[in-house]
């Protein structure tokens, strides 16, 4: 075996495991009350709808469902998609602008494949999730951490390290941003700053990965425009999923963009999965035709309203005053900050010992630092789970960190 690892590609190599997946090991205990995962609650999978479309698709059409099909994504489910963008987003795109993906992490994959060159700086928030800075890096991108605010990423911070990065005769390419209920920090980029990002780009010659699977878990304060949207030039590659708003198991998703940079994700991707498979496209084409996905969307709003509502309550009842957290609008995420001098890994071992588990921040900070901060998912853990954990956690930081 020794050999073969002797002949791994240094992109192999260099880039290291999710802390997340490392995090699942620790907490596979089934008493554990995990307030880690991003993963939606599964009370939310639309399974009566679902056992219906599957046996139909299965009856209409085994002979499309089940084969090969194109790399692009199913023509009509595009066709809806463009529709669907135009009435909710305002986005103007055909459905050669969209690319059916396995996942957004795919889409993201295909953009950083298609843009990354070896050296290439790619900037990202601090902290940010893992999938957009980690695909840059299998393609052999430098990061290059940006300042994430109760505002969003630091667009002025931002403009100042692309100076930085061009008069050391470094080539910056890509910024990755989630400007809606970021994941980690739960946070929503304010309009002024996305009209900023897109300036920033357009003037240095960028391109912006915006990914947004949040956007439609949106319980509080009003939609401002997808990032895409300020960028009549087209600098955006707009990555959706539907993971977090119908069920992740079917892995679909897609990219929307410049039809030149869609064809070429297309003709990128021919060559590591072919297609997106065929039959979770079916399915999700007739879910959408019947138009169940927005109610979807909103059964999924009230759903995690409640248990956001909740994870917030218990929070400023349980929590002690020095701590700072985030109150998100949508998505899964609360961030909290812990006084400089203490440590969220630390925290979590300590927790773990109590059956509660979240994920320690530092993992999200490509330049190293936020070793104070920890995240809080209110996703997937019951509202009774969610209030006890809290307050088991609130008595440890009192008893032990905060003392
Ligand atoms: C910001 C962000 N982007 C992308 C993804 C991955 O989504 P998908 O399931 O569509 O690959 C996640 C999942 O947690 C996420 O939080």
């Amino acid at each position: 075996m020794a050999s073969l690892i002797n002949l791994l590609a240094t992109r192999a190599r260099e880039v290291k495991a999710s802390a997340i997946r490392e995090i699942c090991k620790l907490i596979a205990k089934p008493q554990i009350r995990s307030m880690a995962g991003g993963w939606p609650d599964p009370a939310t999978f639309p399974v009566e709808e679902l056992k219906e479309i599957v046996t139909q698709v299965l009856v209409d059409k085994p002979h499309l469902a089940l084969q090969y099909t194109t790399s692009e994504g199913l023509p009509e489910l595009r066709e809806f998609l463009a529709g669907w963008l135009k009435e909710k987003d305002q986005v103007d795109c055909t459905p050669d602008q969209i690319v059916i993906t396995h996942g957004s992490a795919q889409a993201m994959e295909l953009t950083a494949k298609i843009f990354i060159e070896r050296g290439d700086i790619a900037f990202v928030g601090l902290p940010t999730y893992f999938g957009g800075s980690g695909a840059c890096q299998t393609f052999g991108a430098e990061l290059v951490g940006v300042e994430v605010d109760q505002d969003g990423m630091n667009v002025e911070e931002l403009e100042l390290k692309v100076i930085q990065a061009q008069k050391e005769g470094k080539r910056p390419k890509l910024i990755y941003v989630i400007p809606d209920f970021q994941n980690p920090a739960g946070v929503t980029m304010i309009k002024e700053r996305r009209n900023r990002l897109v300036a920033i780009a357009e003037r240095y010659g960028l391109v912006i990965a915006e990914d947004n699977p949040y956007r439609d878990l949106r319980y509080s304060s009003q939609p401002l425009p997808p990032v895409m949207t300020c960028s009549p030039l087209g600098r955006v590659v707009y990555l959706r999923s539907f993971s977090k708003i119908f069920c992740p198991g079917f892995r679909l998703a897609f990219a929307v963009g410049d039809s030149s940079v869609i064809r070429r994700m297309v003709i990128a991707r021919q060559f590591e999965d072919c297609c997106t498979a065929a039959f979770g496209q079916y399915v999700l084409y007739e879910f959408c035709k019947r138009g169940l996905l927005d109610i979807q969307i909103e059964k999924n709003c009230s759903h995690y309203k409640l248990k956001r509502d909740s994870l917030l309550r218990a929070l400023d009842e349980h929590f002690p005053k020095e701590l700072k957290w985030n109150r998100p609008d949508g998505g899964f995420f609360v961030f909290v900050h812990l006084p400089q001098e203490y440590d969220g890994e630390e925290l979590l071992r300590e927790a773990v010992k109590k059956d509660v588990a979240f994920v320690a921040g530092a993992p999200f900070f490509v330049d190293g630092s936020g070793c104070n901060t920890f995240r809080l998912s209110f996703a997937q853990a019951e509202i009774s789970v969610i209030e006890e954990a809290v307050a088991d956690l609130g008595k440890l930081l009192k008893e032990r960190i905060l003392k």
